[in-house]
């Protein structure tokens, strides 16, 4: 369960701040997409979210830990937890895959449980099965499409069974029909991993398969008015 309350961010010191009094609640296996204007702190979000920027105040938890901010708990994290924190609870997905190309699909996915030291091959099968890219596993990396390549990062970011996935334009350098798929494949297996989503894009299509589909406006979160935001969404989010 991810829960930010009153998170602020400024790279400025005289412009109106990118993140303003921001607040939100994800629950566990819950999914959210946050849309915006470029430039308005999306991924400066996500990058908080991960502990990669520090927030000029307010506090993020991720399953009860605080990673940031100015909490009282006393287990707060401290700067060199926060790698420790990431290999343990969080799973990324870049727009830009982030993969690597000496590696072939199998060792790139398994990468991030051999950094944490918990490989689980079966777990890894199922996945690449889930997402169709089982019988690629021993192809170079160079021999990929995109979509099978943006399918490993996706499997790359689960298999370590993290309780958050954050996804910063997935499908972006995807084709419509390749997107649907992605797309549909993100949600489908961080359901059934329980795993909470957090996913930043620029398409509507992808926005609205969330539980709940936000927009990043002026610094806080709004809700795009649509039906599934109205019936699932969790918590408050902050007004503006
Ligand atoms: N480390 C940084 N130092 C200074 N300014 C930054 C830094 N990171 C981001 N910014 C600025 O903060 C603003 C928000 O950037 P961010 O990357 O979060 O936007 P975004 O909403 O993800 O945009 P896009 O949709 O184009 O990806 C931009 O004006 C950017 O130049
Ligand atoms: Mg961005």
């Amino acid at each position: 369960m991810l829960t930010i309350k009153d998170l602020k961010k400024s790279f400025s010191q005289t412009g109106a701040p990118l993140i303003n009094n921001l607040n939100l609640t994800v629950k566990t296996g819950e999914s959210v997409s946050i849309q915006g204007a470029s430039g308005c702190g999306k991924s400066t979000l996500l990058s908080l979210i991960a502990g990669f920027e520090t927030p000029d105040g307010g506090d993020i938890s991720v399953n009860g830990l605080s990673i940031a901010g100015n909490s009282k708990l006393d287990n707060t994290f401290k700067a060199k937890d926060i790698d420790n924190f990431r290999k343990q609870h969080l799973g990324i997905v870049f727009q830009s895959f982030n993969l690597f190309d000496c590696f072939n699909a199998w060792d790139n996915i398994a990468f991030t449980a051999r950094l944490k030291g918990n490989v689980d091959n079966d777990y890894q099968l199922a996945l690449m099965e889930q997402l169709g890219i089982l019988p690629l596993a021993q192809k170079p990396l160079s021999q990929l499409s995109g979509g099978e390549q943006q399918r490993c990062a996706i499997a790359r970011a689960l298999v370590h069974r993290p309780s958050l996935i954050l996804a910063d334009e997935p499908t972006g350098n995807l084709d419509e029909t390749t997107s649907e798929t992605v797309s549909d494949l993100l949600f489908k297996t961080c359901k059934e991993a329980n795993t909470s989503l957090v996913v930043v894009t620029h398409s509507q299509d992808v926005a609205v398969k969330a539980d709940a589909a936000l927009r990043l406006h002026k610094g806080v979160l709004e809700r795009v008015n649509c039906e599934s935001t109205e019936q699932t969404l969790s918590s408050p989010i902050a007004a503006s």
